[in-house]
């Protein structure tokens, strides 16, 4: 079946692509600008980025960050959102902002959500009441935070759950969920609608699912589902099956993803786009990421290390060593994390330069088709070289 055209509110332009792997360089235009892909998106669940302000992170050079649905539409909540006009003007972000549906954060958050075929049932985590996401609330409430890239809300549950019968219904309850988001969305022509691909790591359904998202025409699509725990193996089964399956000119998000070998292998099988909040949650428990792998700048080793974050870092944590005096260095971290959100702060400007930068330099790789070699370094510098 030809997928239905469907109104959009992107542009995807594909720059280069990979002559060994699956890895592509592109530029997604949305409705705040366009957006180098690959990407890895920061997570500001709550219209901030925990430790992060709206111009430390612009400074950063994101151009799409995460918000969720179900956070905002309890604070500040629809109305007031309604009236400043949307997540933009209330956390004042001049770029895009894509929205989670808000059911995998109730599923993976609280123990009580129940899912029928209505939708997500819950108890409000204020005060108790029953409550009910359903697919025409949750894209209304989308529809009022006025995000770049709104999801479906899909029926998601642990990848490594044994019932294949369970999986099924989720997957094909997830279709049926896609359609009624179609019809419940007010905004195509400004705001991009994205499906989920579900059917846990059984590679006919997720095959079925695909086929089924792929008519519904909807302008990107994402692979939910996955960093479940699952194997590494199951998970780049299903992602190079997923790919393997969409249309080159639209883009491709796997959603929880952000371990950086993680993203770069995920590239190579052919995705564009990934979020997760471990960079900035890791920060504050004082944790570097580098290119050698994670530094806990807790451990007493680093008490007299005077060195910045980590060598060659452009960020402005480590460069503030370049910029006149001692700048940070590891000593101060691990002088202030344990008590001190500063310490935090720091970590989490570096983790997120990092993330970003790795991006960038993936693209890069990519434009020039040298991303085997890029890889090859990647791994070695990560493994061998822990000088
Ligand atoms: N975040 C991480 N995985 C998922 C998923 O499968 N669905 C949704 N909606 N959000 C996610
Ligand atoms: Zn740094």
């Amino acid at each position: 079946m030809a997928p239905v055209p469907m109104p959009s509110a992107l542009t995807f332009e594909l720059l280069g692509k990979c002559s060994v792997t699956k890895a592509r360089a592109a530029t997604l235009i949305l409705p705040h600008g366009p957006v180098p892909l690959p990407i890895f998106m920061p997570v500001a669940t709550q219209a901030s980025l925990k430790g992060l302000t709206p111009e430390q992170l612009e400074d950063q050079g994101c151009k799409l960050c995460l918000n969720n649905t179900y956070h905002l539409g309890l604070k500040p909540g629809q109305a007031t959102l309604d009236a400043i006009g949307g997540a933009h003007k209330f956390q004042s972000w001049p770029h895009n902002i894509l929205t989670d549906s808000g059911g995998f954060q109730m599923v993976s958050l609280l123990k009580l959500a129940k899912v029928t075929e209505e939708g997500v049932q819950f108890l409000s985590p204020h005060d108790g009441t029953p409550m009910l996401l359903t697919p025409e609330h949750s894209i209304s409430l989308q529809n009022s935070i006025g995000s770049d890239i709104i999801m479906q809300l899909d029926d998601v549950i642990a990848t490594t759950s044994p019932d294949l019968a369970r999986m099924t219904e989720a997957m094909e309850r997830s279709v049926r969920w896609l359609d009624r988001c179609i019809q419940a969305h007010k905004y195509p022509e400004r705001q991009n609608l994205f499906c989920i691909i579900q059917g846990g790591l059984d590679l006919d359904l997720r095959r079925r699912c695909t086929a089924e998202m792929v008519a519904r025409g909807t302008p990107g699509i994402a692979i939910g589902g996955l960093s479940g725990g699952e194997e590494k193996d199951a998970y780049c089964k299903v992602v190079d099956t997923c790919t393997g399956l969409l249309p080159e000119k639209k883009p491709r998000y796997v959603m929880g993803v952000g371990y950086p070998e993680d993203l770069v292998v995920s590239v190579a099988l052919g995705a564009d786009m990934f979020d997760c909040v471990w960079p900035t949650r890791t920060a504050r428990f004082g944790n570097a990421i580098t290119h050698q792998g994670v530094l806990n700048l807790r451990n007493a080793a680093y008490a007299e290390d005077f060195g910045p974050i980590e060598d060659g870092c452009e960020c402005i944590c480590c460069r503030s060593q370049e910029i006149g005096g001692l700048g940070i260095t590891r000593a101060y971290i691990y002088h202030v994390t344990a008590k001190e959100t500063v310490g935090a702060h720091l970590l989490t400007m570096h983790n997120v330069y990092y993330q970003l930068n790795l991006m960038k330099r993936v693209r890069e790789a990519i434009m020039e088709d040298r991303y085997p070699a890029f890889l090859r370094k990647f791994f070695r510098q990560l493994h061998d070289d822990k000088s």
